[in-house]
């Protein structure tokens, strides 16, 4: 057991994101969220005044303070392993949005630092930590499917750069459909099912440059350097088989489709991007589709941060966190191992491992002050 009394948490990038998880936080009374940073102060001061925070200032002036616990990390990709790294010198567990880094070393390297340094990285998403993926995971683990086989997972959309007022990193190393969105889908599938062992996979681009499609920098033009199309094939460790479609490249919006196939039954989780929502339970006996509501516990983007919370605060008798670094390095992997198959045109072995994630109590409230 760590301290008492809500984490004290800075914030490190006043962007899109921050929004949200400034305005959840406000409602998590564990964590006490005191100082918001960015690259551009002035816009750290303005986020800041918005929710209420009474600090802001430089990732500097926030590193320096000795009341911060948590750096909750909401920069781009390509600055993730930077300030989470400098974080965790400074002696300041981490939250980081995803990917955890933008290169395999880097986040490997900052698992390692966490670890010696006696503190806890811990990475989005976090969505699998809402009643739509737990209350899945309770009917697959009951046997409500029977024995999973198989999965299907498809995002497909025309790209964000038609709604991010900044949507460069989406489309550069870090980003792509393959490592700005298959996050969600592998993270809810590996919480559930364990590591996966391969990859294949297909990749391709619609074009070299996009152009901004809305806010202030709206018609300037940008260059694409990763695939905007992914698709793949998936094995898992304990032989479950899935296909997944990542796409920036299709004027037809299909997304949230994750679906798994058991013996007995498929089941289709809400949204994996979302925290909750109708479960599809479809039965081999009785094709009529059953809703089953998920429940309407809070959650919103900043519950890992709750639960790692919990965990600093509690100790052994609250057990680790979930939404853990040495997942999302697991889950960096297989996302790389699919650019490198395809690359080469081969499998790709996924040599990774991580500890099985404990479910959460049903009765699991981050609105609740419990520290
Ligand atoms: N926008 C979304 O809907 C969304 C949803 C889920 C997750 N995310 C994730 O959240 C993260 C941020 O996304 P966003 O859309 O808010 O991006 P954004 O570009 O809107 O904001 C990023 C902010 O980080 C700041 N920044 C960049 N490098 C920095 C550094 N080295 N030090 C300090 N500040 C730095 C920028 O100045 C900017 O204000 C990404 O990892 C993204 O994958 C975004």
């Amino acid at each position: 057991m760590s301290g008492s009394g809500p984490l004290v948490v800075g914030v490190v990038g006043a962007g899109k994101i921050s929004e949200q998880y400034l305005a959840n936080m406000a409602q998590y009374p564990d964590l006490d969220v005191r100082f918001v940073a960015d690259l551009f102060p002035d816009l750290a001061r303005s986020r800041a005044d918005e929710f209420g925070v009474a600090g802001s200032g430089t990732v500097e002036a926030l590193m320096a303070r000795d009341d911060v616990e948590l750096v909750v990390n909401l920069t781009i990709p390509l600055a993730h392993a930077e300030v989470a790294s400098a974080a965790l010198a400074s002696g300041k567990h981490v939250w980081n949005e995803k990917p955890i880094a933008a290169a395999r070393v880097d986040a490997a390297g900052l698992v390692a630092q966490a670890a010696a340094a006696g503190l806890l990285i811990g990475t989005a998403p976090d969505t699998f930590l809402g009643p739509g993926l737990q209350r899945t995971r309770q009917m697959i683990e009951r046997g409500d499917i029977g024995t999973p086989l198989t999965a299907s997972m498809v995002f497909q959309t025309a790209g964000p750069h038609s709604w991010h007022p900044n949507p460069e990193f989406l489309y550069q190393a870090g980003g792509g459909p393959l490592l700005d969105m298959a996050p969600y889908y592998l993270t809810a599938m590996t919480q559930i099912f364990g590591p996966i062992s391969r990859v294949a996979a297909l990749g391709s681009s619609a074009g070299p440059t996009r152009v901004i499609g809305s806010g202030p920098r709206e018609g300037e033009s940008f260059d694409v350097t990763v695939p905007t199309h992914v698709s793949a094939l998936y094995e898992f460790a304990g032989g479950l088989k899935a296909q997944a479609v990542f796409s920036f490249d299709s004027a037809l919006k299909r997304v949230g489709i994750l679906e798994i196939s058991g013996t007995d039954a498929t089941i289709a989780p809400p949204d994996p991007n979302r925290f909750t929502g109708d479960i599809r339970l479809i039965t081999a006996d009785s094709p009529e589709e059953q809703l089953i509501p998920a429940g309407d516990r809070p959650a919103g983007r900043g519950i890992g941060a709750v639960d790692m919370a919990r965990a600093i605060r509690g100790g052994a008798a609250y057990g680790g966190h979930r939404a853990t670094g040495a997942l999302a390095l697991h889950v960096l992997e297989a996302m790389f191992a699919t650019a490198e198959s395809i690359d080469s045109g081969e499998f790709v072995r996924v040599e990774s491992r991580f500890e099985p994630i404990p479910a959460l109590p049903d009765d699991w409230d981050p609105t609740q002050r419990t520290v």
